[in-house]
This record gives structure tokens, sequence and C-alpha cells, in this order.
């Protein structure tokens, strides 16, 4: 049976989404539709990905089985005044910092809503996904949605208790991890390289450790130890990057992440 796939916000995540869920097929087996308030982000994204767009929500014959919602969470309230006839529809969204609970009073009524939030390496299969489901979402339904979910990466159920968590680590990381392979770069090139062999040295030694470390299950203090030897390059590189705070400052950063995620302000 195919199920309709609506993505509501062809930014920078329903994008992501889109592309990821085109590149895995899984879309082959639903009909996917764009739509954005800015019709012409809907279109250029529907022609180069070779899918259906709408202008208007009202141009569709039926309510969408699931409907990604990919907006800014202050955009909300006004894409949730359209969706609100929508009673059928499962409604994912992306919104950070945005509970079940709101995500419900401001649909109105009683609403099947998964909440996740994913990372933009969704666009390559790669994304990190923790889940939430409302009460109102069967077991069968949870098994489908899953299913569909695991083609844009990892995904795994959460309490929605961890998602600032999660989004500070996982939603947020592509950048942190981004602005740290643009440092190697740099310094690739202030030491003598050209700027594009320094990244794609930088992007393999990244994926090799990654790809290492997972494979291994090795603790990355031990696999640094490994590459550390007594009195070597590793350690003094090393020492230095602590003189500037290195570790504290990615930890400090996270945390900020997650503070801003979970709307305190006050916690210790
Ligand atoms: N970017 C990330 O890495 C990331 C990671 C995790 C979660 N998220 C979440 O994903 C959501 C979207 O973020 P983003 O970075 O993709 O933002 P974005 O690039 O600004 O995309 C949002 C899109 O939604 C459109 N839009 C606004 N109001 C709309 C409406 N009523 N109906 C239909 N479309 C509407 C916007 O159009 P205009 O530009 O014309 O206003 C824009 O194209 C946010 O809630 C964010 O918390 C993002």
């Amino acid at each position: 049976m195919t199920t309709s796939i609506m993505i509501l916000g062809c930014g920078n995540m329903g994008s992501a989404i889109a592309k990821g869920l085109v590149k895995a097929k899984r879309h082959r087996d639903n009909t996917l539709i764009l739509y954005d308030i800015y019709p012409d982000k809907a279109r250029y994204l529907a022609e180069l990905l070779n899918i259906d767009w709408v202008s208007e929500i009202n141009q569709l014959d039926r309510p969408p089985a699931y409907i990604f919602v990919a907006v800014k969470p202050a955009d909300f309230p006004d894409a949730a005044l359209l969706l609100r006839e929508w009673h059928e529809s499962v409604f994912f969204s992306v919104l950070a910092g945005m509970e079940i609970k709101e995500l419900t009073s401001c649909l109105g009524g009683t609403r099947k809503i998964v909440r996740l939030m994913p990372n933009l390496c969704v666009e390559v299969g790669e994304g990190v996904i923790p889940t939430c489901f409302s009460p109102s979402i069967n077991a069968q339904e949870r098994e489908d949605i899953l299913f569909l979910l695991a083609s844009l990466g990892w995904v795994f159920e959460s309490e929605e208790k961890e998602i600032a968590s999660l989004t500070a680590l996982g939603g947020s990381g592509p950048a942190f991890i981004a602005l740290f392979v643009e440092a190697m770069m740099d310094a690739g090139v202030y030491c003598g390289l050209p700027w594009e062999k320094a990244l794609k040295v930088a992007l393999q030694t990244v994926l090799g450790t990654v790809v290492h470390l997972k494979e291994s299950g090795m603790h990355p203090g031990a696999f640094k130890n490994a590459v550390a030897s007594p009195g070597g390059t590793t350690i003094a590189g090393l020492l230095k990057m602590e003189d500037g705070g290195f570790k504290a400052s990615v930890m400090h950063g996270i945390d900020a992440a997650y503070r801003r995620a979970s709307k305190t302000t006050d916690r210790e």
C-alpha cells in the first residue's frame, strides 16, 4: 500500500529529509509531495528530485498520511492553521524545543504526533534520529514509521526528556564537526598544503577515525593513547590543543546548545 508523505517547509531540514528519502528510494513505495509558503522553493526542489509539489495546500485531493513539519518553531502556529482539519494524518515534527503537548495544543485535539530530532546528515542516509511518539500512535504505526525513518539514518526511540541533550549533541553536532574539519583544513594550509589536499586529508582522517572507533568499540581516550607515542609529535600537538582549552571548549559549546534547546539558563 502506498503512503502519501508531505514535506511542509523546504528549507535546510525539509530539503535534507526529501533528498534522503529519494536517495534511499523508499519514496518509490510512497507518494512524496512538497509544500513551502514560498512556492519557488518547493518547485525548485521538486524539479531537482523529480517529485510532486503544490503551491497551495488545498490543491491536494486528500490529506497526506504523513506530514513532516520542517518550519522554524516561530512559524509553527501559522503552519498549524493550515493543518488543523487533517485529523487522520500523522505529524512528524523536527522543531527544536517544542514538546508534543505544545504541538498538540497548536494543532488542536488528539493528534498523532511523532517528534524527532534529526540532523542534516539524513540527506545522505547517515542521520541520527531520536524519535518519540504521542500515545495515540499504536504499535503497528510505530513499526511502520520507524521503518520509514531508518532509511534516513540511525533511528531510535527516546524519551522526550532526553531530546534537549540529543538536540545539542546530534542535531547541532554536524556544525561542530564541520568547524573542526575546517580548523584542520586551515591548519594544513598554514603548514603549506593546498586547501583542497588539506580538506581531503582532514575528511579521510575524520572518516577513518569514526569507522575505526565504531568497528573496534574502543574508548576514544584509548585510541588517542594508541596514536600518541611517548615524546612524539601527536602528544606535542595534544598539549598545545589542551593549552587552548580544546576539550573544555567543546564541552561548554555543547552545554550551551543544550541550555538553548531546553530553554533553561539556570541549570548547574
Ligand atoms: N537545520 C538543522 O540542522 C536542523 C536540525 C534539527 C532540527 N531542525 C529544525 O528544523 C526546522 C526547520 O529548520 P531549517 O534550518 O530547515 O529552517 P529553514 O531553512 O528556515 O526552513 C524552513 C522553511 O519553512 C518555510 N515556511 C515558513 N513558514 C511556513 C508555512 N507556514 N508553511 C510552509 N512553509 C513555511 C520557510 O519559508 P521562508 O524561508 O520563505 O520563511 C523555509 O523555507 C526548525 O524547526 C529546526 O528547529 C533543523
